[in-house]
């Protein structure tokens, strides 16, 4: 029998991409969908059938009924989060228990992580990394420090190994002068979040996913994040903490780099960034504005302001190497349909400098940029690639030649349905 591959789909900038649509367009094509990086700092959006759902931990193929969803064990993951999205699925009408597994290897995030979280973006100052406070920096340092618990350390003895580290993140709050926090009632709900996620089945997830495989089933893993928000392909210091990149899809669910099949590398028409950090293609001006308003480029999870500006293709390229892409889906070309002018970063250039690979220190560098014609039709009702204007087909084709790889996808509004396949 042909074993079965794992695709991977992975957000190649700095998040926010579409990941969740796309996750959810491609789930029917699939027996199981894996999480297999970050944890509640993400937000996928999920738009059908006149329903809007923003996954953080769960996977987004969860709406199909009989596909198994997995959270894997690289990712990390807050009981009380947990507790409040999956009601809320379960609300709306979807059995979770039977679709949806989590790994006994994934890390917990403990309301005190949450709270170091604050303690030490408040101590950098102005460098700032701009986290979105769900304690992912410190439950990732203590898994590499080998002190955090795993969702597997619920099933037995719990209260005292919680009420240990507990004790021992508030020895450090107290170290780090940080002293004005309560959790009490955060507490609670993380303890019933506990308690709800022992309902579920807590299994021994990367077997499972290679038993599948051995069955010939295929596998689609669900990126989170960004590569350029990768810890270590990002713009370190102000990146996320996990490995969001296809390297991580190995370690973080536990497949041999041999089982990788396709690699969907997704992008905007354009670019965005929330939280600090250098950004060369960042508009300041109403051209900046504007893509923010129509493309409402606010966060799924903070509700901060997205930072907006023109596609790049110094990153995309870095991001392509990285990942072995090979193939990519482009993502809200409609939010540039009004632009008369659309600008293409094509290299970095400081003090005289110009280069077009990913420097090592991005601070500083300014955005050299080619200009296309804008197309100025309305994307949204297109069902088909032969409907395209001529100059958005210009656009993907530009794209595809200076990229060496094909746009095979390209989504055309926030609905399931807005979702054309080239061929
Ligand atoms: P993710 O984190 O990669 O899953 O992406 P987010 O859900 O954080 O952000 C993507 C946002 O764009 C969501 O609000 C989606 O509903 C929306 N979206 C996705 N694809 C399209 C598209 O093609 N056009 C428009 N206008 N919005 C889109
Ligand atoms: P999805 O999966 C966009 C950013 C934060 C901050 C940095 C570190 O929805 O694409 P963290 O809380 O992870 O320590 O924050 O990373 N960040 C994201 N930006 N989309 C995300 O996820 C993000 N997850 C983290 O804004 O700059
Ligand atoms: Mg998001």
């Amino acid at each position: 029998m042909t074993k079965g591959k794992v695709d991977a789909l992975l957000g190649i900038v700095f998040g926010d991409e579409g990941k969740g649509k796309v996750v959810d367009v491609f789930t029917p094509r699939y027996d199981l969908v894996a999480r297999f990086a970050g944890g509640p700092n993400a937000g996928h959006t999920i738009i059908f059938e006149g329903k809007k759902f923003v996954l953080r931990s769960i996977p987004s193929g969860i709406f199909d009924e009989g596909k198994l969803n997995i959270i894997g064990n690289g990712c990390v993951i807050a009981p009380d989060l947990f507790m409040q999205e999956a009601k809320e699925l379960e609300t709306a009408g979807y059995d979770l228990r039977s679709r949806l597994h989590i790994s006994k290897r994934a890390h917990l995030i403990l309301p005190t992580h949450r709270v170091l979280d604050r303690a030490y973006e408040a101590a950098k100052g102005k460098a700032k990394v701009g986290t979105t406070g769900k304690g992912i920096g410190p439950t990732y340092s203590e898994k590499a420090s080998r002190t955090s618990l795993r969702v597997g350390d619920i099933l037995d003895n719990f209260e005292d190994k919680y009420l240990a580290l507990k004790a021992r993140h508030e020895k450090m709050l107290a170290d780090l002068g940080y002293t004005d926090y309560d959790i009490s009632d955060e507490e609670k709900v993380w303890i019933e979040g506990i308690k709800y996620m022992q309902t579920f089945p807590l299994t021994d997830t990367e077997i499972e996913i290679n038993r599948y495989l051995e069955e010939g089933k295929n596998v689609l893993a669900e990126g989170a994040q960004g590569t350029l928000l990768d810890i270590d392909h990002g713009t370190y210091p102000f990146v996320s903490s996990s490995s969001t990149v296809c390297g991580g899809v190995c370690t973080g669910l536990g497949v041999a780099p041999n089982r990788i099949g396709e690699v969907f590398g997704i992008f905007k028409a354009y670019s965005t960034r929330v939280g600090a950090g250098p950004f060369p293609v960042e508009l300041f001006d109403e051209t900046g504005d504007k893509i923010r308003e129509i493309g409402h480029e606010y966060g799924a999870v903070t509700g901060r302001n997205r930072r907006c500006g023109w596609v790049d293709l110094v990153a995309l390229k870095y991001a392509i190497m990285i990942n072995g892409v090979t193939q990519l889906i482009m993502m809200k070309g409609d939010v540039l349909d009004t632009f008369p002018t659309i600008r293409v970063c094509t290299a970095y250039e400081k003090d005289g400098v110009t280069t077009t690979d990913m420097p090592y220190d991005t601070e500083g560098w300014n955005a050299v940029y080619k200009d296309l014609p804008g197309w100025q039709t309305d994307l949204t009702s297109i069902t088909r690639e032969e409907d395209f204007p001529k100059a958005f087909a210009d656009y993907i084709k530009y794209l595809e030649e200076e990229l060496k790889t094909p746009i095979t996808i390209v989504s055309v509004g926030p609905d399931r349905a807005q979702t054309i396949f080239r061929k």
